[in-house]
């Protein structure tokens, strides 16, 4: 069933790239999403990560509590291509125009393969950005806050499982030292979990002994015994060949689309592992920055309501246990009752809480 409001395919004038942007709803309100950056063996493989990943951002906005809809933007490159600056450049303004004939009806941000130095060069052409650097007056880089929403969520899964909001001596397995997973070890080894992490890219192997982690291969960090597995990697690494090897107690991290098929939810609930949906583990990013440049909080206000997540977790997890569900269905339950009694879709006002956003529009 094609559940998208609107999606667009457009050959940027400047860059000749295929850049795709897919609105799922704008139900809750103006759709928001990221501005994706990666390779794809075809643009039309582009094409369905965009559907996928702005349907996901209807989930971590309405899961979340955020007022708005889910989005994305994804630059499809070929195989092969690496762009140098000029044609970086090139690209994201014609993202910024595409984003600008939405007339506020979607806003972007930063994604895989995007950096708030990148929201800047897409302000050219838009004021729908988030996340441009804090230099510019925008929010600036969202992982240290997305970090910080998985830590809210970890606190309400060790809650659950007994014995405080403490990760200290708790062993914490974590998979992918990417932007926001270092960001989320430190924070870890810093309250005390007994962490072991990993990384494609075995050259990270120094972060582990900074932070007096242990190390092993990815494969192994999957199956490890461990009290909570943080996967902060691409998506699908939790399939259904997986679910009865694994020997953790919950499952909570940040990386976006962690099942590789829907019903590995279910298979994990029977299981008796909970596993906290990825797009409310990971809101926290958008969280911020909606709270800063649209609500004008105060850095403080924002990380506070970026704490919030563990209340919502705590929430989910109650939910599921009470109607024998699990986490993720419980989170589709909610989505569907906001989205039923929301107004018609297509109906939403433009992006104009506090009048427009703050990015400055060059004509
Ligand atoms: N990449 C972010 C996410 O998946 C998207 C985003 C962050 C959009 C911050 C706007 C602001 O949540």
């Amino acid at each position: 069933m094609f559940s998208h409001e609107q999606v667009s395919v457009r050959r940027g004038a400047r860059s000749g790239l295929p850049i795709i942007i897919a609105i799922h709803s704008t139900a809750l309100g103006p759709a928001i999403g990221g501005c994706r950056l990666w390779h794809y063996p075809d643009w039309r493989d582009g094409l369905t990560d965009a559907l996928r990943l702005s349907e996901a951002m209807t989930l971590k906005t309405a899961t979340a509590n955020v007022p708005h809809g889910g989005g994305k933007t994804v630059i499809a490159l070929p195989p092969g291509v690496v762009l140098g600056e000029p044609e970086r450049r090139d690209v994201l303004r014609d993202v910024g125009e595409l984003v600008e004939s939405f007339g506020g009806r979607y806003a972007t941000g930063p994604d895989v393969g995007t950096s708030a130095e990148d929201m800047n060069t897409i302000s050219l052409a838009t004021r729908r950005v988030f996340c441009r650097p804090e230099s510019v007056g925008g929010s600036g880089d969202p992982a240290p806050y997305t970090a910080a929403g998985v830590r809210a969520a970890i606190g309400a899964v060790f809650r659950l499982l007994g014995g405080g909001d403490e990760v200290r001596g708790h062993r914490v397995t974590l998979i992918g030292l990417g932007h926001v997973g270092t960001q989320l070890a430190r924070m870890l080894a810093r309250d005390g979990a007994k962490l072991t992490v990993t990384d494609v890219d075995e050259r990270r192997r120094t972060l582990a002994e900074e932070l007096r982690a242990d190390w092993c291969t990815p494969a192994d960090a999957l199956t490890a015994e461990t009290d909570l597995l943080v996967p902060a990697a691409l998506g699908g690494q939790l399939t259904t060949e997986l679910v009865p090897e694994l020997r953790c107690r919950a499952i909570v991290g940040p990386a976006n689309n962690q099942l590789a098929e829907d019903g590995v939810a279910e298979l994990l609930h029977r299981r008796g592992i909970p596993w906290v949906p990825d797009y409310l583990a990971s809101a926290g990013g958008v969280i911020f920055a909606v709270a800063r440049e649209l609500r004008g909080a105060t850095p403080d206000e924002a990380l506070r309501l970026v704490g919030g997540i563990g209340e919502v977790t705590e929430e989910l997890l109650h939910n599921s246990a009470r109607l024998g569900i699990s986490p993720h269905a419980a989170a589709l339950r909610k989505v569907e009752q906001r989205l039923a009694t929301a107004g018609d879709a297509e109906s939403a006002p433009a992006i104009a809480v506090r009048g427009e956003f703050t990015a400055p529009m060059m004509s």
